[in-house]
């Protein structure tokens, strides 16, 4: 059973660390948590006691005999603080140890992810922005804070991402079993969902893709200290630590994938974008009629144009749904559309109708990722997340 500390600082966001805690137990998880004083102020030991199974304290004097202020940092598979305050990650960056969370940060060795949660100002200031880059450099996993309701009336950036999420985050940090951030510095988009095309104000033609695949791809990248832009067309959650721009069709997908891929050392084509759309879109309900005749125009190619515009150095991912047919199999429809498309890596998965093991709506997958280098990495049916890691593996060899 995996061993993960949750060290809680004083914030009002630490009543989603009691869901976050919750999330991580029922999914065979061995937590102890580790509060502030100022956290036990907002939510107190008995909730964080009963619902880990173990004795809470903030204290460094309690069970001196034990040596918790060593034996706690030393014993974790990961530690997770969540929230983190301004002021904890000044402590952190700066070594300092008065209490029994700084001193389990100071003897952990195993892989550290801080979930920050402050109003927007101090999470901009010159101090906090010093201590966060302090501590990514010294390889611990900072989350990016999500965009949204604060704790007053007031919006903006420094809200805690969903717990579900952050339980997702650490899950995909403990399975990689690694604390390398081999993406950190890097800036990626990865695209998700299938895009809607409307012919009316009412309905739409659509694609069975949930988004999950792409989803999977923007949280490993997360997991991996990369800076992660998801466009999507998906109503999935937001994955923690990503700048989410939500997309419809098309051809806003392509307008914003192409705007983010200016600064973006990769970009991932998980999304499954339609290729044509109705030539026209009513502004009222289209009536019934016997039959129905629409046009259809072509959509850009989102992927041929990120190819065409590609900056040095720049690494450019597609996916193909295929399926085999009497002339060729799926690899082989695979190997002729990377030719096509000109990408570097193609990550050809085979889909089929509702209930098929791989490509659409599913939690696993399997593909074969060609390289326009001639390589073939097969991958048997594992998690998304899964193949997620292994194209980033792929990605970062390549970059
Ligand atoms: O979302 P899930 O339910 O998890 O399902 C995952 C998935 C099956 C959608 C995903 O794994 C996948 O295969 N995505 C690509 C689906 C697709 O559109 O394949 P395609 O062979 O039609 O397109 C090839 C590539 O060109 C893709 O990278 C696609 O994003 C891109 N494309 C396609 C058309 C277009 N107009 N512009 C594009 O950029």
């Amino acid at each position: 059973m995996p061993r993960v500390v949750l060290g809680v600082a004083g914030g009002i966001a630490a009543y989603k660390a009691v869901e976050l805690l919750r999330q991580l137990t029922e999914t065979g998880h061995d937590v102890t948590v580790v509060p502030t004083d100022a956290a036990l102020a907002f939510v107190g030991a008995p909730t964080w006691a009963a619902l880990s199974g173990k004795p809470v304290s903030a204290s460094t004097w309690d069970r001196v005999h034990e040596v918790p202020h060593v034996r706690i940092g030393q014993e974790a598979d990961l530690v997770v603080v969540a929230p983190a305050t301004a002021n904890l990650l000044a402590k952190a960056a700066h070594g300092l140890a008065d209490d029994l969370l700084t001193n389990t940060l100071l003897t952990a060795r195993c892989p550290v992810v801080m979930a920050p949660a402050m109003h927007t100002e101090m999470w901009e200031h010159p101090a906090t922005r010093a201590n966060v880059a302090t501590l990514r450099s010294r390889g611990v996993l900072v989350v990016e804070p999500a965009v949204g309701r604060l704790t007053g009336k007031d919006s903006g950036k420094g809200r805690l991402p969903e717990p579900e999420e952050l339980a997702h985050l650490v899950r995909q940090v403990l399975a990689r079993g690694s604390a390398d951030l081999d993406l950190a510095g890097r800036r990626v988009v990865v695209s998700s969902g299938g895009t809607r095309e409307h012919l009316d104000p009412v309905r739409y033609l659509g694609n069975r893709s949930s988004g999950r695949q792409g989803h999977a791809l923007a949280r490993a990248a997360v997991a991996r200290g990369a800076e992660v832009v998801l466009v999507s067309s998906s109503g999935l959650p937001d994955p923690a630590g990503v700048k989410v721009l939500k997309v419809t069709s098309a051809q806003e997908m392509h307008d914003a994938v192409l705007a983010e891929a200016r600064s973006a050392d990769a970009v991932v084509m998980a999304a499954a974008v339609a290729d044509y759309r109705p030539a026209e879109r009513l502004a009222v309900k289209r009536k019934k009629t016997d039959t129905l005749d629409v046009e259809f125009v072509q959509n850009p190619d989102i992927l041929a144009a990120l190819v065409a515009a590609r900056g040095q150095g720049q690494i450019v991912v597609g996916f193909a749904a295929e399926t085999g047919d009497d002339h060729a199999t799926v690899i082989e429809h695979g190997r002729a559309k990377l030719a096509r498309k000109g990408c570097d890596l193609l990550v050809v998965n085979e889909v089929g109708e509702s209930g098929h093991p791989t490509g659409f709506e599913g939690t696993h997958n399997a593909a074969t990722v060609l390289g326009a280098d001639g390589s073939t990495t097969d991958v048997p049916l594992v998690t998304k997340d899964a193949l997620a890691d292994v194209v980033w593996d792929l990605v970062a060899a390549r970059l």
